[in-house]
Order: structure tokens, then C-alpha cells, then sequence
């Protein structure tokens, strides 16, 4: 869509840290320490363009992005020492697909593998990079273990050539020396400061947000194309309706962020099969309070609006405020409406697809009983078999890569956990 830019490079970097930190923390400051290292040694090697040295940086902060697949995430843990392979190909396939860094995701799926064990027809810049991160890692997991630096050196020594190419802990030891990077390891930084240089251009930002839509939607099958069912449904009824391109604009910004929070909603509730207690039901209402925080003010306030206040009803029973139709402007209302018509489009853990008429029909109840906007409703049953065949249509690409990711993960665990087990570095039990 084309329209100024939303989010920059100066919040795009503060917006995936804080929605990956409600997933687990300690995943964020390992993840910001490997790149904080990763970029002491390119900068020594001073060998890549700024563009390169970005992209590895950042890759490096998303290094350990599998663990976030979070279906798996009661064994998150011990992704360091069990999970090697899987949390290295899921991060490899997610970044190739999902992700601004196709051109250096290979890096990932060898983050845990020993020098000697990299197959041969690794490129040269692939190799280093997994070494590098593979390095830093390795570095970062052994100091919060044995905080002595000093039996870090002689380990280092020991695993030179086997675990480690000799040329990148050079690089690792003049990039110490130089910078200190050990010395500063454990100061609290965020990533913007780690990589001070870092420029993304309109385009790479917009491809981030998405990248952070996509990992919280293809958690759950049921929600892979939730959020841009209720995009594509907001400015269809939006342009019916005759809104500005400034109003679509938003709207179409509003609908992509609205369940970001959703990232912190445990998966055994977002997949649960029936009516959610009470209790469940009030963690998933706090998905709205926790979108709040992720965007934690730096996206524009009409934006910011339109994705807090989807759950809102006009007669004032919605939640997180209980708003009421005075203070709902048309925009808040028209994603409220394709949000619930998005969840009865699709299916969910605990009903099937609802047809168009069952969709109408409950739609048209909800706008009776004065909770949605009756002109909003009005315009979809209208306009119902466009938007569906919109919708449809910005799906498949979608539900394709959806699938596609799904299929290459297996193809890749079965070839490299099965056959390559024994070539895996089996990480810190050995260190
Ligand atoms: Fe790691
Ligand atoms: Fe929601
Ligand atoms: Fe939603």
C-alpha cells in the first residue's frame, strides 16, 4: 500500500524487541549480546558493505527466531542444548520466507554445527556468518555460565579448528582487544545503540512488521490469515463507504497491528476447543493492553487508536475502556466490525467456518442490538461477495507460504536431524 511511512528505522528495532520479549526475555538479551559481538568482529573484519554488516547484525539478534515457534514453547528452555535442529531450520524457513534477510537466513540453519562439519558447499560468506554467530553464541552461553573470561580463552584454544575456523576467532580476539566487548557485555542496551549505524530503508521496515505479524498469526492454524482477513475486509468497506485515502491509509495500518499482543496469549488458550473460562477469557482480553505497550507510543496516534480499540462496543459493554459510540470514530468502528467477521469467516479451535449468511445474520443481530456500527454492517452485506473474493484472494499467497514453511521445515529435519545428528555440535553439554 502506498502511503508515508509508519513505522522508521528508529522504532522498528524497539517494536520487534518488545514484542519478542513478551514471548521469553532471556531469548531478547541473548539474542542482542550474540549481535553485539557479531558486529565487533565485522567491524574489525571491515570486509562487508553497511547494508551486509546490517543485515548480519540483525539476523544475529533473530538468530534463535525457531524457539519462538512457539507450539514448542514448554520445551523453549532447553533450546540450547536439545534443540538444536529444530529451532535452527524453523528459524532458517521463517527467515528465507518471512523475513527482509533471505540473503543470509542460510546462516541460521548452521549456528549450532562445528566448523569441520559444514558441508563443503557452504559460500564462503555463509560460512563465516554461521561461525560468527555460532561463535558469539557459544561466547555469550559460556559467560552466563562461568562469568570467568579467563577458562573462556582456554576453551576458545581448545576448540580452534574443530568447533571453531581459526580465522574467525582471530577476528573474535582482535574485535575483543579492540572494543572490549567482553568488558561491556552485560550493560543494558538496546539494539539501536548495538548498531548505531542501522538506516532501513521505508520498505525493509514495513517488510519487519509484517515479518512480527506473520510469527504471531502462524502460531495457531486458525489465525495464519486472521490479521489480513480483517485488513483486507477493513479497507474494502472502508473504500464502499467512500473514506479518504488518509482514513484507509490508517485503517489499513490500525487492522495489520491490532492483535500484536496476541504474541503473549499462551497457544493452549488461543487453541482452546470450547468456551474459555473466565479466568482464560481474562488473559485473552489483556492482548489489547499488551498491543498498547508493544506499540509503546511510537506509532501514529490515529493508527495506534484503530488497533486498541477493535474489541470496543457502541453501547459501551466492549473492553479494555468500555468506550462508548460517541467516542468510536468511523475508522475504530469499521475494523471492530471486520474483526469479528474475520474470526466467524475463519475457522478456530472450537467451530467451523461460518457461511456468508450464518456471518450476515449475527453481524446484523450484534448492529440490532446497538454493539457495532449498522452503516458498517450495512455496507458489507452489500458489498458481501466482493469482499469475500478479495479476501480469498489475499490469502492464498499466504496460506501457500504458510504451508510451503511447514512442508520445508519437515523435509529439512528429517534430512539433518536424522542424517546429520551425529554431525551436530550438541552445544553446551560439550562446553
Ligand atoms: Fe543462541
Ligand atoms: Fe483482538
Ligand atoms: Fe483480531
Amino acid at each position: 500500500m502506498e502511503a508515508k511511512a509508519v513505522v522508521n528505522s528508529n522504532n522498528i528495532s524497539g517494536l520487534i524487541e518488545r514484542t519478542l520479549n513478551y514471548v521469553d526475555p532471556r531469548l531478547v538479551d541473548h539474542g542482542k549480546r550474540v549481535a553485539s559481538l557479531v558486529y565487533g568482529m565485522l567491524a574489525v573484519q571491515k570486509k562487508y558493505s553497511a547494508k551486509d554488516i546490517q543485515d548480519i547484525c540483525i539476523l544475529a539478534m533473530l538468530h534463535d527466531i525457531g524457539a519462538y515457534k512457539t507450539e514448542e514453547i514448554n520445551r523453549m528452555a532447553q533450546f540450547e542444548s536439545e534443540d538444536i535442529w529444530e529451532h535452527s531450520i524453523y528459524g532458517y524457513v521463517f527467515l528465507d520466507n518471512l523475513s527482509p534477510l533471505k540473503n543470509w537466513a542460510r546462516a541460521v540453519m548452521f549456528h549450532h554445527v562445528a566448523a569441520v562439519h559444514l558441508p563443503d558447499t557452504l559460500e564462503d560468506r555463509i560460512r563465516e556468518a554461521a561461525q560468527m554467530i555460532s561463535l558469539a553464541d557459544r561466547v555469550d552461553i559460556y559467560l552466563q555460565e562461568h562469568p570467568d573470561s579467563h577458562n573462556l580463552f582456554g576453551y576458545l584454544d581448545r576448540v580452534r579448528g574443530s568447533k571453531f575456523d581459526g580465522s574467525i576467532l582471530d577476528l573474535f580476539y582482535e574485535a575483543d582487544n579492540q572494543f572490549s566487548m567482553l568488558a561491556c557485555l552485560d550493560e543494558e542496551k538496546d539494539f539501536h545503540k548495538i548498531l548505531p549505524d542501522v538506516r532501513l530503508s521505508e520498505q525493509e521496515c514495513e517488510d519487519y512488521l509484517r515479518m512480527m505479524i506473520y510469527a504471531i498469526d502462524f502460531r495457531s492454524q486458525h489465525t495464519v490469515t486472521h490479521t489480513i482477513t480483517t485488513t483486507r475486509i477493513s479497507c474494502c468497506a472502508a473504500r464502499h463507504m467512500g473514506l479518504s485515502e488518509e482514513q484507509i491509509h490508517n485503517i489499513f495500518y490500525g487492522a495489520l497491528l491490532h492483535d500484536l499482543g496476541k504474541i503473549g496469549i499462551p497457544v493452549e488458550i488461543l487453541e482452546y476447543p470450547g468456551r474459555l473460562s473466565n479466568q482464560a477469557m481474562a488473559i485473552m482480553r489483556t492482548h489489547v493492553d499488551r498491543t498498547e505497550e508493544i506499540l509503546g507510543g511510537t506509532i501514529e496516534e490515529g493508527i495506534t487508536r484503530i488497533a486498541l480499540r477493535h474489541h470496543e462496543k457502541l453501547d459501551g459493554s466492549g473492553y479494555p475502556r468500555g468506550l462508548c459510540g460517541e467516542e468510536l470514530t468511523i475508522e475504530e468502528r469499521i475494523v471492530a466490525v471486520s474483526d469479528i467477521v474475520s474470526a466467524l469467516l475463519g475457522t478456530r479451535s472450537y467451530k467451523e467456518a461460518f457461511s456468508k449468511n450464518r456471518t450476515l445474520s449475527i453481524i446484523e443481530e450484534q448492529a440490532r442490538e446497538g454493539k457495532i456500527d449498522k452503516s458498517v454492517v450495512e455496507v458489507l452485506r452489500e458489498n458481501f461477495d466482493v469482499v469475500l473474493e478479495e479476501v480469498e484472494e489475499s490469502c492464498r499467497p499466504i496460506l501457500d507460504t504458510y504451508y510451503g514453511l511447514r512442508k520445508e521445515y519437515q523435509y529439512l529435519l528429517g534430512k539433518y536431524l536424522y542424517d546429520g545428528a551425529k554431525t551436530a555440535d550438541k552445544g553446551r553439554k560439550e562446553s
